[in-house]
């Protein structure tokens, strides 16, 4: 077991709730977080990404309607070696009361939030250098062509955060703040103190400022190798599935698959993937993960363990 990596200190938050109007009829009996994004349901990617980065404490924010389906789909957790927890938020009131719902499972620890609708693919070390950081808040920056539809972050000459606008009509930049957050443990007293904004929401762009104003918000900014992207509209989430699929058709890999990140971490062993692979039945999805298995283990093991 590896214990000593930077995320194993850090409490996981995937906010899965929200009603997803803006992919009504779809959304109206499922949770968006729970759609297909090419070969899997939306929120393994965030998991991954956090998985990725070291985090095994995990905990679920989602409805109470949805809360069944997320629990039936990603278990305790310790069948990928981790633990998922699970909270409901009553109502969609702002990413940032994702630290409220969540005081008691963080505790004293320091918090990493990911929204469960945004994608990340490439390699995972700008998260670990993020959590290896013991206080102060990291959020990053992603060059977009619409960062309207985002928080934008401005930087000076010198490349230092100036200035954090939720949805500006006039961005001052084209870096937009992706659904990631990593903050130390007063983001709890933090979260308390903001006031709700114009739409009744907690805001994570407020709670961002507090961290600038006090000189203690790092953003680094993600580079030409990093792909970011969110599934929040049917344009989006078209993209985002032909992006997926393209990527792992054209190198036999897979983006956002728990199962090879537990595997590659070093949470489960050869054997308790293949047991997953098992479970997996005849899918692509569970011939890929028996391969990985095998690769590792050069066919030594048998393939349901
Ligand atoms: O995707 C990154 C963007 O996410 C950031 O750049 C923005 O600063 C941030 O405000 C957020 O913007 P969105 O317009 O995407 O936020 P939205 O309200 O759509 O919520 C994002 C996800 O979080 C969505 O899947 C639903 C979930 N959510 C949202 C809120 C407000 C909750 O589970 N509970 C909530 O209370």
């Amino acid at each position: 077991m590896t214990t000593a990596q930077p995320g194993s200190q850090w409490k996981g938050i995937v906010l899965s709730g929200g009603k997803g109007t803006r992919l009504y009829p779809v959304t109206r009996v499922c949770s968006k977080q729970l759609l297909p994004v090419y070969d899997k349901p939306m929120v393994y990617y965030p998991i991954s990404t956090l998985m990725w980065g070291g985090i095994r404490d995990i905990m679920i924010i989602s409805t109470s309607e949805d809360m069944p389906h997320f629990k039936e789909l990603l278990k305790d957790g310790s069948q990928l070696g981790i633990r998922f927890s699970y909270a409901i938020q009553p109502e969609p009131k702002g990413i940032a009361q994702a630290f409220l719902v969540g005081e008691e499972f963080i505790g004293s620890s320091s918090a990493c939030l990911i929204l469960g609708d945004n994608l990340f693919h490439g390699d995972a070390s700008f998260l670990r250098r993020a959590l290896q950081e013991e206080s102060g808040g990291t959020i990053f920056g992603y060059a977009v062509s619409n960062p309207s539809r985002y928080g934008v972050v401005e930087f000076d000459k010198s490349g230092k955060a100036v200035s954090i606008e939720e949805k500006p009509k006039r961005p001052k930049s084209h870096f937009a703040v992706p659904g990631l957050y990593c903050y130390d443990n007063r983001v709890i007293e933090r979260a308390k103190a903001l006031k709700p904004s114009e739409r009744d929401e907690l805001e994570i762009t407020d709670l961002n400022k507090a961290y600038l104003k006090s000189g203690e918000l790092r953003v680094e900014v993600l580079g030409r190798g990093m792909a970011w992207l969110d599934t929040g509209t049917p344009e989006s989430l078209l993209e985002a599935g032909s992006f997926v699929g393209t990527i792992e058709r054209r190198q036999g890999i897979k983006i956002g698959c728990p199962e090879e990140a537990a595997f590659r971490m070093g949470y489960i062993d050869a054997r308790q993937l293949m047991r997953l692979a098992g479970e997996a039945g005849n899918s692509s999805y569970g011939q890929y993960l028996l391969s990985i298995a095998k690769e590792e283990t050069g066919g030594l093991i048998e393939d349901r363990g």
